[in-house]
């Protein structure tokens, strides 16, 4: 296999069983993600992204199909992996410093090595005041941005994150949307990201793949080629933003257009 493929997902089901009843959610997903790539997962509520996500990560089993992470098949979580979970995934019981060094313990760094570390990516989410404060004690925007610290302290090959931004406001979603992006370009960290977003989805991705619901399948892939970072009130921008919403079938309130991109 090419091995510039990070993920390769080929003719993958998912169903779950709820209530007796079997419910087919990821029917036949086939895309690929190369090394170094922001790929965004584009969909709706309920059309299965986290679903694909935790596949991706190995903390689901599938039903059929294949998913391979640097050409072998995905059975467990991965130590060259990193999952944000939507639901931040914070222990209640450690500090925010506490938190972040959580994925540092067995990286053979110092115990100084490991707070200075730590510190630096709290720094970098705007919380160097409340280290020692506890999960409880922060807003959810807050407790996101601990969790963005935890995974990015990683700095792993590959990097899943499941509406990251989802409990930020403007301000903050755009400044770390942009940390993300420099981090991105010095790491060359492969990006999987799990968003309903649709401008974040652009002005982040390398690729979009748009899904489309009941069940959860790849709608289109859109392969986005400019330059970052991205120009947010630009025509190319807005060009993207209304092949999307098109896709969604929503109206715009634009004239149409036509797309040879
Ligand atoms: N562990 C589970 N057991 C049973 N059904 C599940 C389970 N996890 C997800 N589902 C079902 O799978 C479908 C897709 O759920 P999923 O969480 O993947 O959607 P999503 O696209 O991430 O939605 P959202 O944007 O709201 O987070 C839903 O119908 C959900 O009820
Ligand atoms: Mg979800």
């Amino acid at each position: 296999m090419n091995n510039s493929i990070s993920i390769h997902i080929d003719r993958l089901y998912k169903s779950f069983e709820n209530n007796g009843k079997s419910e087919l959610v990821l029917n036949n997903i086939t895309f690929d993600v190369h090394k170094g790539e922001i790929v965004s997962i584009l969909g709706q509520s309920g059309c299965g992204k986290s679903t694909l996500l935790n596949l991706i990560g190995g903390f689901e089993e599938k039903d059929e199909g294949s998913i391979l992470f640097n050409g072998k098949e995905v059975t467990k979580p991965s130590r060259k992996s990193v999952m944000l979970f939507q639901n931040y995934g914070l222990l209640p019981w450690r500090s925010v410093q506490r938190n972040v060094e959580l994925g540092l313990e067995n990286s053979g760094m110092s115990q100084e090595e490991m707070k200075e570390h730590a510190f630096y990516y709290i720094k970098m989410v705007g919380l160097d005041d409340k280290a020692e404060h506890f999960p409880r004690q922060l807003s959810g925007g807050m407790q996101q941005r601990v969790a963005i610290a935890r995974a990015l302290a990683i700095e792993p090959e590959l990097l899943l994150m499941d509406e990251p931004f989802g409990a930020l406001d403007t301000f903050n979603r755009y400044y770390l949307q942009d940390e993300l992006l420099k981090i991105q370009n010095k790491s060359h960290t492969t990006i999987v990201l799990v968003t309903h977003d649709i401008d974040e989805a652009i002005y982040l991705s390398d690729k979009i793949v748009v899904m489309g619901k009941n069940p959860g399948s790849v709608q289109r892939e859109i392969n986005i080629d400019t330059y970052k970072p991205r120009d947010r009130s630009g025509g190319e921008f807005q060009d993207y933003r209304r092949m999307i919403l098109k896709e969604f079938q929503l109206n715009s309130s634009l004239p149409p257009i036509e797309f040879n991109i």
